[in-house]
């Protein structure tokens, strides 16, 4: 996974911008945290935290750190997430983070053999501030 990510790391024009998740001291991969470029300004958020490791505020503070990367230094308009409804740790991350929820998307995709609605939510850059960090 580190090596596609490299490798699409140095693609021009570049698609996406990717963290790796690691604790203080410990250079072990714990999560990470994708920015896919899209449209026009505009850009695909998505992240993941190995499970032993959930509940710390991993992924809290790396999407926090991918959006002040967006908007600031890439200069983005938009960043989206679209979450399965089920998926409460993740609507709680996006929302303490200052995304908005803006309706279903229906039937979004295909996973474990059944199409499956998302939740999406976006944050823009002239509404989004920095969250204080816990
Ligand atoms: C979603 C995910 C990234 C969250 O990672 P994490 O590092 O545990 O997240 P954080 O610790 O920053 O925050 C999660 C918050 O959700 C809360 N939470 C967890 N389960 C919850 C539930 N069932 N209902 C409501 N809140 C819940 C946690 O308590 C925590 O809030 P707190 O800090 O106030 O206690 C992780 O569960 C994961 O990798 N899941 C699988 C991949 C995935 O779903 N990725 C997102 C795709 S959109």
């Amino acid at each position: 996974m580190i090596d596609d990510a490299v490798g699409r790391a140095k693609l021009q024009p570049r698609s996406e911008y990717c963290l790796g998740m690691t604790r203080l001291g410990d250079d072990r991969l714990i999560g990470f945290c994708r920015l896919g470029l899209t449209g026009v300004r505009a850009a695909k958020l998505g992240y993941a935290v190995a499970a032993e490791y959930w509940g710390h505020g991993y992924a809290t503070d790396t999407v926090q750190t991918m959006l002040e990367f967006a908007f600031g230094l890439l200069g983005l308009h938009r960043v989206t997430a679209a979450i399965g409804p089920d998926n409460a740790a993740s609507h709680t991350v996006v929302e303490r983070r200052g995304f908005v929820r803006e309706g279903v998307l229906r039937d979004h995709v295909f996973t474990n053999g059944a199409w499956r609605d998302s939740v999406l939510y976006s944050a823009l850059s002239d509404e989004w501030t920095a969250q204080p960090r816990r």
